[in-house]
């Protein structure tokens, strides 16, 4: 099958690969890079678990080709704590037992930390709003939405 080289940068890292033209990013970062925190749990789009930041937006991973990407800044769930210092939203979501199983918990944490950045945390309600393409089956939302609306500030 045809395949591509791509340059991108992940969590401050240039890296330089050839890969399938149908690979997506989601995959990339796990087969290719082995950075599995991105979680893999529909692929299609549905549930949020591969959520990443692509040059500071949200995207899933799943649904993002990698070929596509060519001078992009991608960070994942591994990129945010600096050196032994957590993200304040990850140390959040400790603080406020945001998580049970933590399959989501990745994508949840990337997603708020979008959501903060891009200055969506107003009202719990609109926190929700924003965080409603990650879904959590242990069903810790409200705490999720505290963990962020507490990061924000
Ligand atoms: Fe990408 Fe579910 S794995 S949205």
């Amino acid at each position: 099958p045809p395949s591509s080289r791509v340059s991108l940068t992940v969590n401050g890292t240039r890296r330089s690969l050839t890969v399938d033209n149908r690979t997506s990013l989601l995959d990339l970062l796990r087969e290719h890079l082995g950075l599995t925190g991105s979680k893999k749990g529909c692929n299609a789009g549905a549930c949020g678990a591969c959520t990443v930041l692509v040059d500071g937006h949200r995207v899933n991973a799943c649904l993002t080709l990698a070929v596509r990407l060519e001078g992009a800044e991608v960070t994942t769930i591994e990129g945010l704590a600096e050196g032994d210092q957590l993200h304040p939203l990850q140390q959040a979501f400790i603080d406020e037992d945001a998580f049970q199983c933590g399959y989501c918990t990745p994508g949840q944490i990337v997603s708020g930390v979008g959501c903060i950045q891009e200055g969506h945390t107003g009202s719990p309600e609109e926190i929700r709003e924003w965080m409603s393409g990650n879904i959590c089956r242990c069903g810790c939302y409200v705490k999720i939405v505290r963990a962020v609306e507490q990061t924000a500030g």
